[in-house]
């Protein structure tokens, strides 16, 4: 057992500052557990959101020395605890209040992009072939949890917030799942030229350091897809043909 100081990020979107707590930490506690014993012992209105407490819902997201994480997966054991623990909610979304976001942001910019239209039946008992290797591929787009860190991380949504014309790593994977299946006929790379904003990303690779689902955001998906548009907007003999 050891007392550690917490300093916790208390307010709304009108302003407030860093409070600090002090709580005794044991063995095998994460930062969520000892958010949570502040908020018994010191704080009851704390606004914290979490739901699993196993990594998978995606809902604890926050900033924790300053790096975006999951609460509820990040160990105490492997903070240093000699100096304050900051807790801050994630920036690059409206401050509901304290440790807690309104990410609604994101689910609308899902929304508008294009839905599943696979290929018709490949055999007459409505069933389709596919190849191993082409479902492995999206396979690991589809373990992205929607905790949003890595829109959080992203310096064009965080420094710059340009959510009106960026849909951020989080949206990139989603396109990625659906570009890249091997039954899928629809066409998104107009849209993530245009509404997409898919330019903006300057592969800066932040998002993927950031995921807690080791996804390979920007190699394996925004890579790829800034190379579909390269290849249908700006290849000169693709171009020249369409003339
Ligand atoms: Fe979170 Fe990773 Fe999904 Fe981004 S891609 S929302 S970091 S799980
Ligand atoms: Fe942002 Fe990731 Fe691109 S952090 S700039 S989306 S590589
Ligand atoms: Fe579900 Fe942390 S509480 S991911």
């Amino acid at each position: 057992m050891a007392t550690v100081t917490f300093n916790i990020w208390r307010g709304d979107h009108e302003g407030g500052k860093l409070e600090p707590y002090n709580t005794e930490i044991s063995e095998g506690m994460v930062v969520l557990d000892a958010v949570h014993q502040i908020q018994a012992e010191h704080a009851n209105d704390l606004a914290v959101r979490w739901n699993c407490k196993a990594g998978k819902c995606g809902s604890c997201s926050a900033e924790i020395n300053g790096r975006p994480k999951l609460m509820c997966m990040t160990r105490m054991s492997d903070m240093p605890t000699d100096k304050p623990v900051k807790v801050e909610p994630m920036k690059a979304f409206p401050l509901i209040k304290d440790l807690v976001t309104d990410v609604s942001w994101n689910y609308r910019v899902k929304q508008k992009i294009k839905k599943f239209k696979p290929r018709p039946p490949d055999h007459e008992d409505g069933t389709w072939r596919m190849f191993q290797a082409d479902i492995d591929r999206v396979q690991e787009f589809r373990k992205c949890i929607e905790c949003f860190l890595c829109q959080d991380v992203c310096h064009v949504l965080r420094e710059h917030q340009l959510h009106d014309t960026f849909i951020g790593p989080r949206q990139m994977v989603f396109n990625a799942a659906l570009e890249m299946h091997p039954l899928d006929t629809e066409d998104r790379l107009k849209n993530l030229k245009e509404e997409g904003g898919i330019g903006f990303c300057n592969i800066t690779k932040c998002c993927t350091t950031v995921c807690p689902e080791s996804i390979t955001i920007t190699d394996n998906a925004i890579i790829p897809l800034k190379e579909r548009v390269a290849d249908r907007f700006y290849d000169p003999l693709k171009k020249l043909f369409r003339l």
